[in-house]
């Protein structure tokens, strides 16, 4: 089934920090396990009137937001009544910089529309696309990961083995140790799921060393302890990262901060959509 988050506010913070890690990071190869689509046609929902709608219009006047490579990009896709997914970021930031693409999606759509973008940045040469289960295919392209690889893990279920017995954690932690680049995207709808979630974040990285490991939250004020409560798409979600620069890391911590200002006093569907932060690991 075709991705339906995209522009959600969830979707506004993942993009608005993997864009300038990108940036800051410049990998000579990018990794996506869960890619979805380059863009999407948008419409007015009430998810992307608070997400990306209500992000551009907030930003268009905010000093630190206008400059965000996010905005850069979405600005003007949105002018074309598109969003740009993580792919479709990716490629634009990347396209010179990169040497070497390689996307992994189960839906045949989704990277059919990543070889239509690449195509017409004639950079197809440098796209390699996977219609395959990631948890498995991504051993293949493990070993050959290195300090200037960046791979970007986005499932939302992170604690669950597929065929290969593996977890999208443990595909993490691999690429922990072999100094890679690595961002882990992970979603909760309640306080008891984020709890377990934590706890099998922190336990499975508990051997880990020298990684610069990192993780931050975001989470909506009005998330229930057991019972998901009205949401944009998600409750909360977190970023798992490793291997990543201090100018990345100040990235996500002050453009996070920006994020919980600018949902002040916002409402979705008659109830309160504030968020807050809540760093994981420092
Ligand atoms: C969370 S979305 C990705 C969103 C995208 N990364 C973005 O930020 O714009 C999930 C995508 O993962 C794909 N997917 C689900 N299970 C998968 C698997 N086992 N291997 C590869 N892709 C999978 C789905 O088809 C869907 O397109």
């Amino acid at each position: 089934m075709p991705y339906t988050h995209f522009g959600k506010p969830a979707d506004v913070w993942k993009h608005l920090a993997l864009c300038e890690i990108l940036n800051f990071e410049k990998p000579k190869t990018y990794i996506e396990t869960n890619s979805a689509y380059a863009d999407y046609l948008l419409d007015n929902s009430p998810e992307r009137k608070l997400g990306i709608f209500h992000f551009i219009e907030k930003t268009t006047n905010n000093p630190v937001l206008s400059k965000s490579i996010y905005y850069r990009q979405e600005k003007p896709a949105l002018i074309r009544q598109k969003y740009l997914g993580s792919p479709g970021l990716a490629i634009n930031i990347l396209s010179e910089l990169c040497n070497t693409f390689i996307f992994f999606d189960i839906e045949k759509n989704a990277l059919k529309n990543i070889d239509e973008l690449a195509k017409s940045l004639h950079i197809q040469n440098k796209i390699n696309l996977n219609n395959r289960d990631s948890l498995s295919g991504i051993d293949e392209w493990l070993p050959q990961t290195s300090s200037t690889s960046l791979i970007h893990i986005d499932p939302y279920e992170i604690d669950r083995d597929g065929i290969s017995g593996k977890t999208y954690l443990d595909i993490f932690i691999e690429a922990a140790k072999r100094k890679a680049k690595c961002l882990l995207w992970y979603g909760f709808n309640t306080l008891n799921e984020k709890q377990r979630l934590n706890k099998y974040i922190l336990s499975g990285l508990s051997g880990l060393s020298g990684c610069h490991l990192h993780c931050i939250e975001l989470i909506m004020k009005n998330i229930g302890k057991d019972t998901p409560t009205c949401n944009p798409g998600i409750s909360g979600s977190g970023l798992l990262s490793c291997n990543l620069s201090e100018k990345s890391l100040s990235a996500i911590d002050s453009y996070s901060m920006q994020m919980v200002d600018i949902y002040e006093n916002t409402r979705y569907k008659g109830n309160r959509a504030d968020i807050y932060m809540e760093k994981i690991i420092d």
